[in-house]
């Protein structure tokens, strides 16, 4: 893993070639999304700068990466070799300018407030090139209210990956009212070039389509045991035995992060004004317990 910005002749000779001339990508935020999506992309041969304002939030970034990649070749999953090319694509750097003037695609991965990624939409828009993509990974913040930060709307949609990036096939791309049909064509074939599968909305709303089936499974799920039908623990193995999901509602919860989930229906709640919408009591009880999840050792399991 490098620790700057620039490009060599063996990185550019790996960029896939049916990517609508993406070489270079930035992800913005080296949280769990932001450093995975940048592994995602490394792998697939783009030349990849993982940005984070916070140079220990890289180093911890880059650490985890490095477990999860020596786990798949020790797995047999990926070679010593393709691991080693990745990583030598990935570079890490607080310089986010910087990396987003030398990048095709930006992706957005940073904190869930809309008052900092209208910021950082606008930074990026006066540094980045018209031909750059500016994509949020968010699913709840619509690219039209980040769009209306910066000079070139038509070059902004939200390109939204799941957790854990690693492994989830599904990205969503989403365009916003004024995203032009080359930006979607563009990130089209990006995203295929990561080896994702596209899923393409005609038009936005919060949430998506596959949060949205989500929530219904998450709301019902709470429902159940608000009512005292079932434990959780006993919601969580119907849903894994009977309709054959990886994870329960609860257990995907503690995955996705109590924390996350709450902020998500917060600001749909702020995008609706449907009471519907809002975090339901128990999630929020979790939320005000510090109970995150796996993150904090404790959500709705703990994990020692
Ligand atoms: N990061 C990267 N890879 C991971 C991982 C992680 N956090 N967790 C597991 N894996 C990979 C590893 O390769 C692991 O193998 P290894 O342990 O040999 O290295 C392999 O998956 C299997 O992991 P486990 O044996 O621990 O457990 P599972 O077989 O249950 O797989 C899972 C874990 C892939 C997370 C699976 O349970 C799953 O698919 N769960 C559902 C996840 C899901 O629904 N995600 C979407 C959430 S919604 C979202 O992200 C939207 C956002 O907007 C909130």
């Amino acid at each position: 893993m490098r620790a700057q910005t620039q490009k060599s002749s063996t990185e550019e000779s790996t960029t896939p070639a049916d990517a609508a001339g993406i070489q270079a990508v930035t992800v913005v935020g080296a949280g769990t999304m932001g450093s995975q999506i940048a592994a995602v992309a490394a792998l697939a041969g783009f030349r990849t700068h993982l940005v984070d304002i916070a140079q220990e939030q890289l180093d911890a970034a880059a650490e985890q990466l490095r477990g999860r990649f020596d786990r798949d070749v020790e797995k047999g999953r990926r070679s010593r070799a393709q691991v080693s090319a990745a990583w030598e694509r990935l570079g890490t750097t607080t310089d986010r300018d910087a990396a987003a003037a030398a990048s095709d695609i930006v992706i957005e991965a940073a904190v869930e407030d809309l008052t900092i990624k209208r910021r950082i939409f606008s930074e990026l828009d006066a540094v980045c090139g018209p031909g750059t993509i500016l994509a949020t990974n968010s699913s709840n913040i619509v690219s039209s209210r980040v769009a209306d930060a910066v000079e070139h709307p038509e070059r902004v949609c939200n390109l939204h990956f799941f957790n854990p990036a690693l492994v989830m096939e599904c990205v969503e791309l989403v365009p916003h009212p004024q995203t032009s049909p080359e930006t979607m064509e563009r990130a089209a074939a990006f995203t295929r070039a990561l080896g994702k599968t596209l899923v393409t909305l005609r038009k936005e709303i919060p949430g998506f389509v596959a949060n949205r089936l989500l929530n219904a499974i998450r709301q019902e799920a709470l429902s159940l045991l608000d009512q005292g039908v079932a434990d959780f623990e006993d919601i969580d193995a119907a849903a894994r035995t009977a309709l054959r999901h990886p994870m329960g509602p609860f257990e995907l919860m503690d995955l996705v992060g109590v924390d996350v989930v709450h902020m998500i229906r917060q600001a749909e709640y702020e995008q609706t004004g449907d009471p519907e919408s809002l975090p339901h009591p128990m999630i929020t009880e979790l939320y005000e317990a510090g109970r995150y999840g796996r993150k904090s050792g404790r959500g709705w399991y703990s994990y020692p």
